[in-house]
């Protein structure tokens, strides 16, 4: 069975066919970074317009690198939110265009639910485990039971660590996103010089804070004289802060399955940010002296992709989860709800504007 994967979600046009056994025939990413580096983030408008001129190019692309043709898929899976909704309507609509056109099954498939499952593209990690899904658009934990089971253990009260770590490397000056960068600058700096606050890091606290740290970079910043020394050192001790936090939220976690009497072996870390090597460290780590094993996708799943769109498809599939084609896109889906959201959504009344 092949699924083809379509994701728009946000700065990515990226079109994936998958097969059952988990081989990735093709992934194709067209990043639109330097459509929107200039204005230190994603601008909406230009992601959603950008989306259109791509998408085509790009789904064409994943057919010819898998060598396969429309015929010759079961099914296509399109992320449906949340996202930024122009962008989530074009990769949705033309996945409801090819389910229509070739009669095949679709799957509107929840961004964050790909992100959380695509670790079993690359392991066979059974349910239930941990997972801290760590991205630009999300900051939670929480315990995966199944497919479509998700409990929500703790979850961020402002920005997310992805966020976090792209407005520090704006302030310094860096482009966008700045994860990567602020990871490679931290080697280069004193871990020493700044001691920056860990919100939240009290009380065994599930949930996750970094608006009071953000505001201590900048603080920081603004008070240095500005060298790349100065930049070298905030990048050192924010990620050497960031990576506590981190390591402070999955022992809370772990702490609340064992209270809860919750059999987990594994943690997972997913999203953008879990491609960070001090943040992978510390959680192996830590899972270590649990006797615990964890798990990361290959930093190209981290990261927005569509295999993990094809992924989540041929999950639900197996489960016979497929959608209506009248699925409504959306711009915020709790991962709670994306669980009892497989079927036909009510579409609202016609509302006659001219009589
Ligand atoms: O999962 P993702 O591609 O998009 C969302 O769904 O949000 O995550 C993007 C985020 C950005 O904030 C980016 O700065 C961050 O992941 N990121 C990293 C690293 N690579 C990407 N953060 C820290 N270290 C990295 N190596
Ligand atoms: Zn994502």
């Amino acid at each position: 069975m092949y699924v083809l994967g379509i994701e728009s979600s946000c700065d990515e046009t990226a079109a994936s066919i998958v097969k059952n056994d988990k081989t990735i025939l093709s992934n194709v990413i067209y990043s639109q970074i330097k459509e929107h580096s200039a204005f230190g983030g994603i601008v909406p408008e230009i992601a959603a317009r950008a989306h259109l001129e791509k998408i085509d190019v790009v789904v064409a692309k994943a057919f010819s690198d898998a060598n396969l043709s429309i015929n010759d898929i079961d099914a296509v899976a399109g992320t449906c939110g949340p996202g930024l909704i122009g962008g989530v309507i074009v990769g949705a609509t033309f996945a409801k265009g090819i389910s229509i056109a070739s009669n095949i099954p679709f799957i509107a498939v929840n961004h964050i639910e790909a992100h959380a499952l695509s670790v079993r593209i690359t392991n066979d990690v059974e349910f239930p485990y941990l997972l801290l899904l760590i991205s630009g658009g999300h900051c939670q934990s929480c315990i995966v039971h199944a497919v479509n089971k998700f409990e929500i253990i703790g979850r961020t009260l402002d920005d997310s660590i992805g966020e976090a770590f792209d407005k520090v490397a704006k302030l310094l000056g860096y482009g966008y996103p700045g994860g990567k960068l602020i990871e490679n600058q931290s080697v280069l700096g004193n871990i020493k010089r700044f001691s920056f606050p860990k919100p939240m890091c009290s009380n065994n606290s599930l949930d996750f804070s970094f608006s009071g740290l953000k505001t201590a970079v900048k603080i920081a910043f603004e008070q240095s004289q500005k060298l790349q020394q100065d930049k070298d050192d905030i990048c050192a001790c924010f990620q050497a802060t960031v990576t506590a936090i981190m390591k402070y939220k999955a022992d809370a976690a772990i702490k609340h399955c064992k209270e809860l009497g919750i059999s987990v072996q594994t943690i997972v870390a997913a999203g953008g940010v879990a491609a960070n090597t001090p943040i992978r460290q510390i959680l192996q780590n830590l899972s270590s002296d649990y006797d615990m094993q964890f798990i990361a996708p290959p930093i190209d799943l981290c990261t927005d992709n569509a295999a993990m769109i094809a992924w989540n498809g041929i999950e639900r599939l197996r489960l016979d989860l497929t959608n209506e084609i009248d699925f409504s896109p959306r711009p915020s889906w709790p991962l709670e709800s994306s669980a009892t959201e497989n079927s036909k959504i009510i579409a609202p009344p016609i509302v006659k504007l001219y009589s």
